[in-house]
C-alpha cells in the first residue's frame, strides 16, 4: 500500500484510523456512505492561514473561508469561533451562516449574477461587503441601497489576466473569464469611475481570484503584481484600502501531487507584495486570502461499502460501492483523482487493479479507475476515499433519488452529527 500522506490517518492492527478513530467501527455504527470531518485539523488549517497572514502582513490582513467548499451551520460556527470572515455566493449560504449566528459584517458576498431579490436579501441581512462582478449589479445595488437608506461597502472583482494552469473549469482569472472586469480591456478602469459616482456605494478595494487547485505561489505573485500596478495606476482618483487575492491553494489528493506549505507560500507572497508596494510608492492595502479547499479538503474522508466485485476476464475488474457521483461528482466532472483504500486488513498486498464505480445509473459514475486494492475484496468490505472534505458534499445531489450521506464530525474523543443522513421523506419533501 502507498504510504498514507494525510497526517490525521494512521494504521493500527492493520485497520484504518482517522483523527484517532477506527473508521470500521464508525462505518458499522453509522452505516455508509458516510462522510467524516476532523474538526481539529480544520482549525489547524485556519490557524496556519491566520498566523501566516498576520506574520506576513504585520497584522494588516485576514482570511475569509470560501464556504462554497463545504457549507453548513457547523462550518460557519467554527469560522465564527476562529474569528475569520467568510465568502458566500448565494442566499442559501448567507441564510446558513445567519442560522449559525455568524456576524454578517464579516461576510463577503460574491457571485457573478446576483438578482435584485438576492441583493435585497443580502442588504436586509446586513452583509458586510458585496464583491461586484458586473455593471448591472452595481447599478441595482446602488438603487436598492438608496431605497433602504444605507451605504453599502463593496469590492470590485478584477480579472487580472493570469492563467494559473489549473483545470479550465476551475480557472477564473483569464481575461476572457465570465467573472469580473478585465484590466487589459479597460473595463476595470470604467467600473471604478462608475462606482465612485454611486451615492449609496462605498468602494473599499479590489478582489481577484485566478483559479483553484494551484500548487505554488506563482499565480498569486503574478496577480498581486497586476493588481498593485492597477491600484497604483488609479491612485490619483482612488486609494484602495483592501486587496483580496482570492483562494486557490491546492491539496494533495494522490501520492504524485505535491504538498503545499501554506505558511511558507503566504510569507513568500507577502514579501513580494511589500516589495512592489514600496516600488510603486502606494499605501499597503489590507490583504485578504480566501481559501476553501485547503481548509477543509484533507479534514474529510468518505466511507463506502462494497456491493459487488465484477471481474470481466481479460478486460476490467469493477468494484461497485454504495455511493458515487451523487455524493462525489468530481471524478465525473473534472476527471479528479482520489486515493481509495480498504479500511481493514491493510497488511494485504494491493495486487489487483479495479475500477471503483458508483451506484448511479451512468457509466461515467466512477470514483476511481485503475485503483490498486487487494485481490480478495468482497461484498461488505469498506473502502475509504481520502481528502473528501472540499467540494464533495457541497456539490452532492439527489440524482437517482438517492439520499445524501450522513456527515459526522470528530473532535478529539467527541463524535457528533454535522449533517443528518437524508431520509426517504426528505426525498419527496418538495413533491406536490
Ligand atoms: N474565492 C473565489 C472567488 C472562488 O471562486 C473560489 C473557488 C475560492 C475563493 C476558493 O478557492 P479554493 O481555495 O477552494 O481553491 N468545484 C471545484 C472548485 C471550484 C472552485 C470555485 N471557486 C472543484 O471541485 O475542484
Amino acid at each position: 500500500m502507498n504510504k498514507l500522506f494525510c497526517k490525521n490517518l494512521t494504521i493500527k492492527n492493520d485497520e484504518l484510523f482517522f483523527a484517532g478513530v477506527n473508521v470500521n467501527n464508525l462505518a458499522k455504527e453509522y452505516g455508509t456512505p458516510l462522510y467524516l470531518m476532523d474538526e481539529n485539523l480544520i482549525r489547524e488549517k485556519v490557524n496556519i492561514y491566520k498566523k501566516a497572514i498576520n506574520d506576513g502582513f504585520d497584522g494588516n490582513g485576514k482570511m475569509l473561508y470560501a464556504s462554497k467548499a463545504f457549507s453548513c451551520k457547523y462550518i460557519y460556527e467554527i469560522m465564527k469561533d476562529e474569528n475569520v470572515g467568510i465568502d458566500v455566493v448565494s442566499k442559501g449560504e448567507i441564510w446558513t451562516a445567519k442560522c449559525a449566528g455568524f456576524d454578517m459584517a464579516n461576510v463577503y458576498y460574491h457571485s457573478n449574477n446576483k438578482t435584485d431579490d438576492d441583493i435585497k436579501f443580502a442588504i436586509e441581512e446586513k452583509v458586510g461587503y458585496f464583491v461586484i462582478d458586473n455593471e448591472e449589479e452595481l447599478v441595482s445595488l446602488n438603487t436598492i441601497a438608496e431605497e433602504k437608506n444605507i451605504i453599502q461597502k463593496i469590492l470590485i472583482r478584477i480579472t487580472p489576466g493570469i492563467d494559473c494552469h489549473t483545470l479550465e473549469a476551475i480557472s477564473t482569472g483569464k481575461v476572457d473569464s465570465k467573472f469580473g472586469f478585465g484590466i487589459e480591456t479597460g473595463l476595470a478602469f470604467d467600473i471604478v469611475e462608475k462606482a465612485l459616482k454611486c451615492k449609496n456605494i462605498e468602494l473599499k478595494g479590489f478582489h481577484c481570484h485566478v483559479g483553484s487547485q494551484v500548487f505554488d505561489s506563482t499565480a498569486f505573485i503574478k496577480s498581486a503584481d497586476v493588481m498593485i500596478k492597477f491600484i497604483s495606476d488609479i491612485k490619483d482618483k482612488y486609494n484602495a484600502e483592501i486587496l483580496d487575492l482570492g483562494g486557490g491553494y491546492g491539496v494533495k489528493y494522490v501520492g504524485t501531487e505535491p504538498e503545499i506549505d501554506i505558511y511558507k507560500n503566504i510569507i513568500e507572497v507577502s514579501e513580494h507584495i511589500k516589495k512592489i508596494v514600496r516600488t510603486y510608492g502606494i499605501k499597503m492595502p489590507y490583504i485578504i486570502f480566501e481559501p476553501g479547499r485547503s481548509i477543509v479538503a484533507d479534514s474529510g474522508l468518505s466511507l463506502y461499502t462494497v456491493g459487488s466485485v465484477k471481474c470481466i476476464p481479460e478486460f476490467v475488474n469493477y468494484i461497485s460501492i454504495d455511493g458515487g457521483m451523487g455524493d462525489n461528482i468530481r471524478p465525473a466532472l473534472y476527471n479528479a483523482k482520489y486515493t481509495i483504500i480498504p479500511t481493514e486488513r491493510l497488511n494485504r498486498n494491493f495486487d489487483k487493479l479495479y475500477n471503483v464505480v458508483g451506484r448511479y445509473c451512468e457509466s461515467g459514475d466512477v470514483l476511481g479507475n485503475n485503483i490498486s486494492l487487494p485481490s480478495d475484496m468482497k461484498r461488505g468490505d469498506y473502502l475509504a476515499c481520502l481528502t473528501t472534505g472540499a467540494y464533495q458534499y457541497a456539490m452532492a445531489s439527489n440524482y437517482n433519488r438517492v439520499e445524501r450521506p450522513l456527515v459526522i464530525g470528530i473532535k478529539g474523543d467527541k463524535i457528533f452529527t454535522i449533517l443528518e443522513r437524508e431520509s426517504l421523506s426528505d426525498i419527496t419533501k418538495l413533491d406536490r
